[in-house]
């Protein structure tokens, strides 16, 4: 008994070494933020390693969790660039404009869409990137513009086609209160951060399916967390994070993977300049009925710009998480369903979707509302 279990504690030790050789092979080839999911998962392994009852279990595991790891990790090794060529929307500023420079700077063929083709963005675009980027005028809610970018999409890539869409042109309106967020700014949100990704999904699948490419969504946070003043992005976000569900159940029958992608917040334009945040509170103002503005009170609503301001300041200013994420996502041999950078995303969505409703609301109460103001009529009763 003894012989047979030292002869079986060497062959598993042998096989651990190997296995665990190649995992680190592998880790050493793999992108960046997977290696902090394969630590975690190597110390909960280690962890039951070390409950084991005898060194043969110990050993086991051990050999089992390096099989795991070593499947895992092939997986998230990254396809060769090869100029695959990629759509992004929304390319004129942050997240995309940056997105469409990193990924022209790794080889990719790139086609950067643009609400302004004669704007500073695309300028910047076309004076920086190398002479593959090609700059789309792309309003994202103008079903004529799709059509042109997709005529010019399959001119430019021919028989290569077009392996990934980026859908990443998005608004957040004017955060307030959601009844007192105007309807034109719900329409607008839906219209932007849904339909438009919705439109251009339906017209460049087609090309997806003939490359089994990938579909990458900028969701965001506030699609799958319920934050006070969000009433319009955040439903038009929550939407489109659903949308992007169902679409990776179905188009996975045609070879495509759909991620999600859910950041938390980083300084980009999308909070707007001084001048755009209060020619957007004039018109919450010039909207609401009199009944609900006295109600309110002046103070109370111009008092919700400080979510927007406070939002820019607790974001972070360094977006390459997003950027590598994407990357991931357009590139790895098996691209995750959902990402979700950004500082303790993926703990407060996780936490909303399991902790009961009161525990959540008192956090949410407690943490996430900015600014003490209290309607005026609450604040005269009281
Ligand atoms: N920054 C964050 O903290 C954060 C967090 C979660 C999710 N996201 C999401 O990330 C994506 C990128 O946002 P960002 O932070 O990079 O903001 P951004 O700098 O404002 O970029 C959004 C881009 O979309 C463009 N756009 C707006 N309406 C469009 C339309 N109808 N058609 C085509 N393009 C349009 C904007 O053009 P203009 O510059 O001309 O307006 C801009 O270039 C958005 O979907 C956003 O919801 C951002």
């Amino acid at each position: 008994m003894s012989t047979f279990f030292s002869e079986t504690a060497w062959l598993c030790l042998a096989v651990t070494a190997v296995l665990g050789g190649a995992v680190l092979c592998k880790l050493r080839k793999s992108p960046g933020q997977v290696e902090v999911k394969v630590v975690c998962l190597v110390g909960l392994w280690g962890g039951a390693c070390l409950l084991g009852p005898s060194v043969f279990w110990v050993l086991i595991l051990f050999s089992l969790s390096c099989y795991l790891l070593y499947t895992y990790l092939s997986g998230q090794e990254l396809l060769p660039v090869d100029q695959k060529a990629v759509l992004i929307t929304g390319s004129d500023s942050g997240i995309g404009h940056a997105l469409s420079k990193y990924l022209d700077a790794l080889g990719f063929t790139v086609f950067a869409g643009v609400l302004n083709e004669k704007g500073s963005g695309a300028e910047e675009l076309r004076r920086t990137c190398s002479k593959s980027l090609s700059v789309l005028q792309l309003d994202i809610t103008d079903p004529q513009q799709i059509k042109d970018a997709y005529s010019k999409v399959v001119e430019k890539v021919q028989n290569r086609g077009l392996w990934a869409v980026v859908n990443n042109a998005g608004i957040i309106g004017f955060p307030a209160d959601g009844e007192l967020i105007p309807m034109t700014d719900y329409k607008q949100c839906m219209a932007v951060n849904f339909f438009g990704a919705v439109e251009v999904t339906k017209a460049f699948l087609p090309l997806l399916r003939k490359s089994k490419g990938r579909l990458v969504n900028i969701s965001s946070m506030a699609g799958g967390l319920p934050i006070v003043h969000l009433a319009s992005y955040g439903s038009s976000k929550a939407a489109l994070t659903m949308f992007s569900a169902i679409m990776r159940q179905e188009l996975s029958k045609w070879g495509i993977k759909v991620s999600t992608i859910q950041p938390g917040g980083f300084q980009t334009n999308i909070t707007g300049t001084t001048e755009m945040r209060a020619q957007l509170e004039k018109s919450l103002l010039d909207h609401l009925p009199r009944d609900v503005q006295k109600d309110y009170g002046e103070d109370y609503i111009t008092m919700q710009r400080i979510f927007l301001e406070s939002a820019d300041k607790y974001s972070s200013p360094d977006i390459t998480p997003v950027l590598l994420d994407i990357r991931h996502a357009v590139s790895a041999k098996r691209p995750f369903a959902f990402y979700t950078p950004g500082k303790l995303v993926y703990l407060e969505l996780f936490f909303f979707a399991v902790s009961p409703t009161g525990i959540f609301d008192y956090f949410s109460k407690k943490f996430l509302n900015s600014g003490k103001a209290v309607p005026r009529a609450l604040s005269m009763r009281n």
